[in-house]
């Protein structure tokens, strides 16, 4: 039958109770297990069945046709595109839209459609804007709970970013932050990250600042691939090591700036000038990488790349920190500006997407 099978696929497959446990829906037959050699035979077709039989052990096994007709789609040519590359996201520029997907916060909580929609916008796009998310503290990490699990750090379960006496990071100041994401120094990066506004830079009057920037980075990554290959190739090859001091923690990790599938495809920005440390790398090697990296910045920087919105209090923005660089802008040091953040990862979003998907 079915040449877009091998023997091997099929057995492996095989959905019989003897292959696989019909209580926890896990295999039990092991892959070592499987004979050399074998051969596949058709030995009878129904309407909605096909039975194969295997040589040289006899096994015997029932496969249903629509299952098998939505596997082979996958099998063939490749097509099965992988859902955490560029090939499963919608890349934008500031240009494409006019703001994140944004959800009121009630909807979203009460509305399996709203979530869902939600969810899927963070998974296509990178981000999402919750809004009406009561002005209380501790609220972010209830955010985090409505689709994952909160990724607590040596920075807490969550993080408060706002001006502090004697910061130990630039975001507890009030100084311009440049495009970047979080953590790069951490290994895995938190895949997620939830800012929450409680107060605006203006909360205390009219001092302005404070502004929210988002930058797609794989847009930004398939503009640098598509101008200047040569770069592109340098910083998915380079790892760059990056690290975080204080007190307590001493945290490093080398990765390179843009990571690639198995495939090719780019799937992960790290990116984060503050805490990037010294390149260990040969003379004409660490010079490469600097022109690299320098090129890749400054394409960061663009304008057009950069989708600017202003948080007020009760938005909760939730991006993809393996993919949407954040910004923000100075503002005045006696602004009252007061953000809650926490951390969380995909994975548990796009289950949780998964599950909405699958009750409608
Ligand atoms: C951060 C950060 C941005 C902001 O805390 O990671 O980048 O808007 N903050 O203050
Ligand atoms: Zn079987
Ligand atoms: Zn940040």
């Amino acid at each position: 039958m079915t040449p877009a099978f091998p023997a091997v696929w099929l057995r492996h497959n095989c959905p019989c109770p003897d292959c696989r446990d019909p209580v926890t829906g896990q295999r039990l037959l092991k892959i070592t297990d499987i004979p050399n050699g074998l051969v596949a035979t058709v030995t009878a077709q129904h309407d909605t069945e096909i039975v194969v039989t295997f040589d040289p052990d006899g096994h015997r096994s029932v496969f249903r046709r629509d299952w098998l007709a939505a596997q082979a789609l996958a099998a063939q040519g490749g097509a099965d595109p992988d859902p955490r590359t560029e090939d499963g996201k919608v890349l934008w520029r500031a240009a494409d839209l006019a703001a994140p997907h944004t959800a009121d916060w009630v909807a979203y909580t009460s509305d399996d459609r709203v979530r869902e929609g939600c969810l899927g916008a963070v998974a296509r796009y990178g981000c999402a804007l919750l809004r009406g998310v009561p002005v209380s503290p501790g609220m972010v990490l209830e955010v985090a709970a409505t689709f994952g699990y909160v990724r607590e750090t040596n920075y807490g379960r969550l993080f408060d970013v706002r001006v502090e006496p004697d910061p130990d990071n630039l975001a507890f100041t009030s100084r311009e932050i440049a495009p970047h994401t979080d953590n790069p120094y951490r290994d895995p990066v938190p895949t997620l990250q939830l800012l929450h506004c409680l107060r605006d830079a203006r909360s205390n009057g009219a001092v302005a600042g404070g502004d929210t920037g988002l930058v797609d980075g794989f847009a930004a990554a398939a503009a640098l691939r598509a101008a200047d290959p040569e770069s592109f190739g340098v910083l998915t090859g380079t790892p760059v090591p990056f690290g975080y001091i204080d007190k307590e923690t001493e945290l490093t990790a080398r990765q390179p700036l843009i990571s690639l599938s198995p495939r090719g495809r780019i799937a992960g920005i790290r990116y984060n000038d503050r805490s990037m440390l010294p390149l260990r790398l040969p003379p004409a090697e660490a010079e490469a990488a600097y022109a690299a990296i320098l090129v890749w910045a400054r394409l960061l920087a663009r304008p057009e790349f950069l989708l600017r919105l202003r948080l007020s209090p009760g938005d909760c923005l939730i991006f993809d920190n393996t993919r949407v660089l954040h910004a923000r802008t100075a503002f005045a040091a006696t602004g009252e500006r007061h953000l809650q953040g926490c951390y969380a990862d995909l994975d548990g979003l796009l289950s949780t997407l998964a599950v909405l998907r699958r009750r409608q």
